[in-house]
């Protein structure tokens, strides 16, 4: 609203009383307007103006009772001028066949204190020969009539001059004709109500008459308020009048020449609504207009003494309508015509417009079958008005300064000073200190209004701090001044401005296994940025891309870990470490507003094991290693390359057996691990100066060693047979090795060494040759060599004493035998598992085979006693071997051996 209501004022002149002592150029210019002369001096400001009449190089000062007497009237206009309006037949006028009338005044500016007295002279000279008979001007403080003069008719002499021997009618002065020369004006009588009043012309100028006397014309001029002068109501009008015989004499003879005005007053005969101002003016003004018939011929009007045609008039709005008795004018009250003009009372401001409007007519009569022409200058001021002062806070707090606007005043009001909590400014101060002040004048009000800006940064305004805002109030007093009164007043105001500290936007942000989460909050200013996510500017398309979502507050978007705009940073065991960056730039400036990034851990997929022993692995590039060629990396092998690849990974395939895979036995678990890096010959190509870290991608897989996952082992050329030493006597011994617990099927003879994969091994023990169901095979010992030799070093100890080996962590299981198509004595057999990873050493790699070994005892199965015979494992609290071997019982021992199982693993 304020921003529109500024637009609407024009900007009139910059601060005319900014700098006192470069007061703008007085301009004066003179005008001819008819029968009047108007000088235009201003703008006066301050200034107080004396007028002064030069005659014979002498200048005679025009006080307000010559004013009066001699046709002379000062009015103000809006823009401060002062108009001197002047009748052309003035006391001082010079004369020239009444067509010509020169005056040349004397202008004294009286400065306010910064100026310096100032004078200036006009002279000018306006032709007018069109008089009327008569014609009557009246203003506001004069009543002028100029009558044509007439030849005397057969008028008789007057005894005594001051006496005429009758009241002569007025209206014969239109009935005379010129007179001849010599006649000498002696007499003027005022007629009043009261009755005639003789007087020598000398005396009734002493009394403040104006009385002229030129070559065709007689000249009479009474002040608006004299004692011959009359009130009189005409058609309810009040009018003042003054009617005048005035007598010439010569020699014996003698002549009257009668002359009267009426004007107007503004009491009764304006009335003035809130908006506008109606003027009645009588049609015919008895007594100066005779009953008789009337012919109104022209109606003018104007402003200032100037005529408006028809097109202004209506541009303005003004209106002037005949009815039966009056010529009614209506003006709008704040129109451009007139101006306001300040009050102050009881520190309250007030302002009266002020309008001075023309009506000028000419009219005959049939009476006297002469033309009148009646101009009338009407000095109108509405009552006081009260304008509160106003001031209007247009601050923008974004913009960092007080905006404000004081108002509304008349144009006469000029702004001294500013008074601040700590000091007083004058205007030139306020403009040293970047205040820019600036007065508005509306066009169609006449009214104006100050602009000040005072920016928050000036020390005049105060700041206070906190919970996220900062307030800025300034206290100020305006210092004015009434310029034609030098009344001042003042206006109080306080102003204050809430600004929210400036907060940038903020970024947040997480991850789950697959996505970055992003939450940007806007800052106080809102969504005024860009975003760049990783390298690219976030465009609808990969907003779109991302699930960007928002509302007023925020926008939030996802990014999945392996998107192009992601960077990572580094591959772990089982996870990958990932960077996003996000950062809001400022479109305008092109700065980083805000930057923030956020690295997760994202589970790796990258490398994959499959229970047949292949795994895949994938390298990706990572940040550090930007000149990275990512198809030149390779396995530990450096002839196995990936199988495909591109600017930011490398994929490879391969067996666990293969390609410089190593592996290693841990507990429950088997570890493979190969590297993925640049080959030594690239290396060795790489420019020494390069920064770049070397890439080496350790890639691993985890085999858990309870869930038998099948991994593949090398083979090795296979050997002639197994055999079993000691096999010489009756009772032999044999070990098999089955392919799976049922024992059916056993791995043939031709098949060692053989390879196996991780999973247990089903041993069988069998008592060949023996038909003797008494009989029992017993497994004394078991154990496992990497050597064929059984006493060879190190020695894994599977079974002791019959027993399941206590200290391993895998210990073998027996497996119940019973009859079946293969199987006729149960008791000739044993059969038992064993784990593989029986054989980890958990520090180094398994050896590439094994030799299993069994001491066999074969006993009698019938004797009850206890030992090796009484039962595998049996009694297992046994603490010697002496304890353990009953001799008796045992038909004899057995040594049997399997081997080799290759185990390359
Ligand atoms: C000015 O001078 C003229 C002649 O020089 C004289 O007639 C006239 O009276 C003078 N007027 C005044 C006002 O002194
Ligand atoms: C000023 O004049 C314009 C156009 O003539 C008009 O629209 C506007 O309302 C006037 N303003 C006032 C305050 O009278
Ligand atoms: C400020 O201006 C006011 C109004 O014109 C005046 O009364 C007052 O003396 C001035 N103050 C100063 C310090 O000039
Ligand atoms: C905008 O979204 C943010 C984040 O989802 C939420 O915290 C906030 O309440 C939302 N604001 C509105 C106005 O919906
Ligand atoms: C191993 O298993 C994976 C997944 O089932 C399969 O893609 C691959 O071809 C297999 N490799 C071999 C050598 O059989
Ligand atoms: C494997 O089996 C052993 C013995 O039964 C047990 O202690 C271990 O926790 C198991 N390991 C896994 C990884 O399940």
């Amino acid at each position: 609203m304020g921003h529109l209501l500024l637009l609407r004022w024009i900007l009139l002149l910059v601060a005319a009383n900014i700098e006192a002592q470069r007061k703008p150029p007085i301009n004066i210019r003179a005008k001819c307007l008819g029968n009047i002369m108007r000088v235009e001096v201003g703008p006066l400001g301050g200034s107080l103006l004396d007028v002064a009449v030069i005659m014979n190089n002498t200048a005679i000062v025009v006080t307000p009772s010559i004013a009066a007497q001699c046709g002379f009237s000062m009015k103000r206009d809006l823009f401060g001028n002062a108009l001197i309006y002047i009748s052309l037949q003035n006391c001082f006028a010079q004369n020239v066949d009444d067509e010509l009338f020169t005056t040349a005044l004397q202008l004294r500016l009286q400065g306010n204190q910064f100026s310096q007295e100032e004078v200036y002279q006009v002279a000018e000279t306006c032709q007018y020969d069109v008089w009327a008979s008569r014609e009557v001007i009246c203003d506001y403080n004069y009543m002028e009539v100029s009558v044509r003069r007439a030849t005397p008719e057969d008028l008789p002499l007057s005894g005594h001059p001051l006496h005429p021997s009758k009241p002569s009618n007025p209206h014969r002065a239109a009935e005379k004709r010129s007179m001849d020369a010599g006649f000498e004006a002696t007499t003027v009588v005022f007629f009043t109500p009261e009755g005639e009043k003789p007087m020598s012309v000398i005396a009734a100028q002493q009394r403040g008459y104006g009385i002229g006397n030129t070559p065709t014309r007689l000249v009479l001029r009474s002040p608006m308020i004299a004692p011959e002068t009359f009130m009189q109501t005409v058609v309810g009008v009040p009018m003042r009048f003054f009617k005048t015989s005035t007598i010439f004499e010569k020699k014996w003879f003698a002549t009257q020449i009668d002359a009267a005005a009426g004007c107007p007053v503004q009491e009764g005969s304006v009335f003035v609504t809130q908006n506008t101002i109606t003027w009645y003016l009588p049609q015919q003004m008895d007594p100066i207009t005779s009953s008789g018939q009337f012919n109104l011929l022209e109606v003018h009007f104007g402003i200032n003494g100037q005529r408006l045609d028809a097109v202004e008039m209506q541009a303005r709005e003004y209106s002037v309508t005949l009815n039966d008795f009056y010529i009614v004018t209506e003006l709008p009250i704040g129109g451009v015509g007139g101006y306001y003009k300040s009050h102050v009372q009881g520190d309250l401001y007030y302002v009266s417009y002020m309008i001075e409007p023309m009506l000028e007519l000419l009219w005959t009569e049939d009476a006297t079958r002469e033309q009148t022409r009646y101009k009338v200058f009407f000095h109108i001021a509405t009552h006081l008005r009260p304008r509160p002062l106003e001031l209007i806070d247009n601050t923008v707090p974004g913009e960092k300064m007080f905006r404000m606007m004081l108002g509304h005043f008349a144009a006469d009001v000029a702004l001294m000073n500013i008074t601040f909590p700590a000091e007083v400014l004058s205007m030139p101060d306020c403009s040293a200190r970047g205040f820019n002040i600036l007065e508005h004048m509306s066009p169609n009000t006449s009214l104006k209004v100050f602009t000040l800006q005072v920016p928050f940064a000036d020390p005049a305004v105060l700041q206070q701090t906190g919970e996220g805002v900062t307030v800025y109030s300034l206290h100020l007093t305006f210092g004015l001044l009434i310029l034609d009164e030098h009344v001042t007043f003042s206006h109080k105001a306080y102003l204050k401005a809430v600004v929210q500290d400036i907060v940038l936007p903020s970024v947040s942000g997480g991850c789950d296994n697959h996505n970055f989460y992003v939450l940007v909050k806007y800052g106080s200013q809102g969504y005024n940025f860009q975003t760049t996510v990783g390298k690219r500017y976030m465009t609808p398309s990969l907003a779109q891309h991302y699930e960007y979502m928002e509302n007023r507050t925020h926008f939030s978007f996802v990014v999945p870990f392996s998107a192009l705009d992601v960077t990572v940073e580094a591959i772990e065991a089982s996870s990958i470490r990932s960077r996003l960056d996000i950062v809001l730039i400022n479109p305008e400036t092109n700065s980083q507003i805000q930057e923030f990034s956020v690295a997760c851990n994202f589970p790796s997929t990258l490398t994959e094991c499959f229970p047949n022993g292949t795994m895949t692995a994938l390298a990706l590039k990572l940040e550090s290693v930007p000149l990275l060629n990512p198809s030149q990396l390779t396995l530990a092998d450096p002839s196995c390359g990936p199988v495909h690849s591109d600017d930011r990974y490398a994929f490879f395939v391969f067996a666990v057996n293969s390609c410089g895979t190593t592996r290693k036995f841990m507990t429950n678990t088997m570890l493979y691990e190969n590297e993925i890096s640049l080959p030594d010959e690239l290396l060795m190509k790489k420019s020494p100066t390069s920064e770049e870290p070397e890439y080496h991608l350790k890639i691993s897989c985890f085999y858990d060693i309870n869930t038998s996952q099948a991994v593949a082992f090398n083979t090795r050329p296979r050997r002639s047979k197994p055999y079993a030493e000691n096999s010489e006597g009756q009772l032999q011994v044999v070990m098999r090795l089955a392919l799976d617990d049922s024992y059916h099927a056993f791995q043939n003879s031709e098949d060692y060494p053989i390879a196996k994969y991780l999973q247990p091994l089903y041993f069988e023990v069998e008592l060949l040759k023996s038909t003797n169901p008494l009989v029992s095979l017993e497994l004394e010992n078991c154990w496992a060599t990497q050597e064929e030799d059984g006493t060879s070093e190190p020695r894994w100890h599977l079974i002791t004493d019959g027993c399941p080996n206590p200290a391993d962590p895998y210990q073998v299981v027996y497996h119940p035998v019973w009859t079946d198509t293969r199987v006729r004595y149960p008791s000739h057999f044993k059969r038992f598992e064993i784990q593989m990873f029986a054989f980890a050493d958990g520090k180094n790699d398994m050896s590439t085979k094994l030799f299993v070994h069994c001491d066999v005892v074969i006993c009698n199965s019938k004797s009850p006693l206890g030992g090796i015979c009484g039962g595998q494992c049996s009694n297992p609290k046994r603490t010697t071997k002496d304890q353990k071997r009953d001799v008796s019982q045992v038909y004899g021992f057995e040594y049997a051996s399997l081997g080799p199982i290759r185990f390359n693993f």
